[in-house]
């Protein structure tokens, strides 16, 4: 008997921080649905813009030297979306676009140019991005390709100036298995994310059971590219985005835990947990500005977020009437935030002025930034 209650004792503690996140997820249920959300922005201005051209951007990253962002944008991820699982089958590629935030003399036309791919082997016709890197010393553009035939790690050589992208080599390997994001340290070397043990292609309802219980199935791979060797260095809830906070620092976002989790970095290019910083959103993805801080895009309530992801093909489709159906009129809200070691957690933004927020990045010096939504039409440009 008391055998029994101790035992169960230690089960319980064992599971209660388990528990208590699972809660914390679960009572945003309530507290973000779309009519209570607690709306607010912290910065000067706002807009969305290029709502008639770009739509479903999930990634995006700067130069800031030249001014330029660079956007990964799948149009088919309302049909074919391999970490949510859509999968149907007459699917239109996504597209990469650069985008001059920089000039204000130039027209929204001239500001945003769509990149050619240039030795493409699949051509135009099976590419799905999402998380893209830039490489600026060496020019080497990285793109996850969810790609029907298979997810791959799509390596380009940029040329800025002609728009084009000239395709290096398609990275393949058994541990890239579920890829969403990636980091370059240098330039033969990349971390990247898994973000599930089982792939919502091959086991739907196993990938559904891992992100709702968050199991750690997700992972962080090095790899060196002399040699394509590669291993797992860490294991995460729903790892999703990644990031280079500094020289010895990683962050990875779990999309599941809500969280970030910091770690140093060895020489060996193993990974030490140093901390986990919680967040009152489920965390998409994060990045690094020049100033070192981390920023932070996520969506703050779920279900609005997964009703939008599962009725997009329907209500982007012509049938005008199904369209006008309950489902297409509800909205996921955005979020932003930044972290630092010294000042912590700080929220800039939450609304529904633009929806289902993935990327936030920022141009410190210029004091402009960039929000991508994953199922939102153009992209939310603020100012500072
Ligand atoms: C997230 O952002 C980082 C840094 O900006 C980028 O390297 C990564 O590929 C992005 N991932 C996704 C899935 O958007
Ligand atoms: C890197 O960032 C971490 C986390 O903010 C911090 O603790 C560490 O001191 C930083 N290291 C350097 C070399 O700046």
């Amino acid at each position: 008997m008391y055998l029994k209650i101790t035992i169960g004792l230690i089960i319980f503690s064992f599971a209660l921080p388990y528990l208590y996140d699972r809660e914390q997820v679960i009572e945003s249920f309530f507290r973000n649905a779309p009519d209570k959300l607690k709306k607010f922005s912290t910065f000067k201005e706002y807009e969305v813009k290029f709502a008639d051209r770009l739509r479903n951007c999930e990634d995006a990253l700067l130069d800031e030297a030249m001014g330029l962002a660079i956007l990964s944008c799948d149009v088919g991820r309302d049909k074919w979306n391999t970490v949510m699982g859509n999968f149907h089958k007459e699917v239109p590629s996504g597209a990469l676009y650069i985008y001059d935030y920089s000039n204000p003399d130039l027209s929204d036309d001239e500001a945003l140019k769509r990149l050619t791919l240039a030795d493409f082997p699949s051509g135009d016709t099976d590419f799905h991005p999402l998380g893209i890197e830039y490489y600026m010393p060496t020019s080497t553009l990285y793109v996850v390709n969810h790609a029907r035939t298979g997810s791959t790690i799509e390596i380009f050589r940029l040329s800025v100036s002609s728009f084009t992208a000239t395709h290096v080599r398609t990275l393949r390997h058994p541990l890239v298995h579920t890829p969403n994001s990636i980091a370059a340290i240098s330039d033969m070397e990349i971390y990247f994310t898994n973000d599930h043990y089982f792939p919502v292609r091959k086991s739907p309802l196993l990938a559904k059971a891992e992100t709702f219980l968050a199991v750690p199935g997700g992972s962080v791979v090095h790899i060196d590219l002399t040699t394509d060797s590669a291993r797992s260095v860490a294991h995460i809830p729903f790892a999703n985005g990644i990031a280079v906070l500094n020289e010895t620092t990683l962050a990875v976002s779990s999309s599941s835990k809500p969280g970030i989790y910091i770690y140093a970095m060895t020489k060996q290019r193993d990974l030490v947990l140093q901390k986990v910083v919680r967040v009152p959103s489920l965390v998409d993805n994060i990045s690094v500005d020049e100033n070192g801080k981390l920023l932070i895009a996520g969506h703050p309530h779920v279900p609005s977020f997964l009703t939008v992801s599962g009725s997009r093909a329907l209500c982007n489709s012509e049938k005008q009437k199904e369209s006008e159906s309950e489902v297409c009129k509800v909205r996921a809200p955005s979020w932003v935030g930044e972290w630092t070691e010294d000042a912590g957690l700080t929220e800039l933004y939450q609304g529904l002025e633009y929806e289902t927020s993935s990327t936030a990045i920022r141009d410190a010096k210029r004091g402009v930034g960039i929000v991508t939504g994953l199922y939102a039409k153009g992209i939310m440009v603020w100012k500072e």
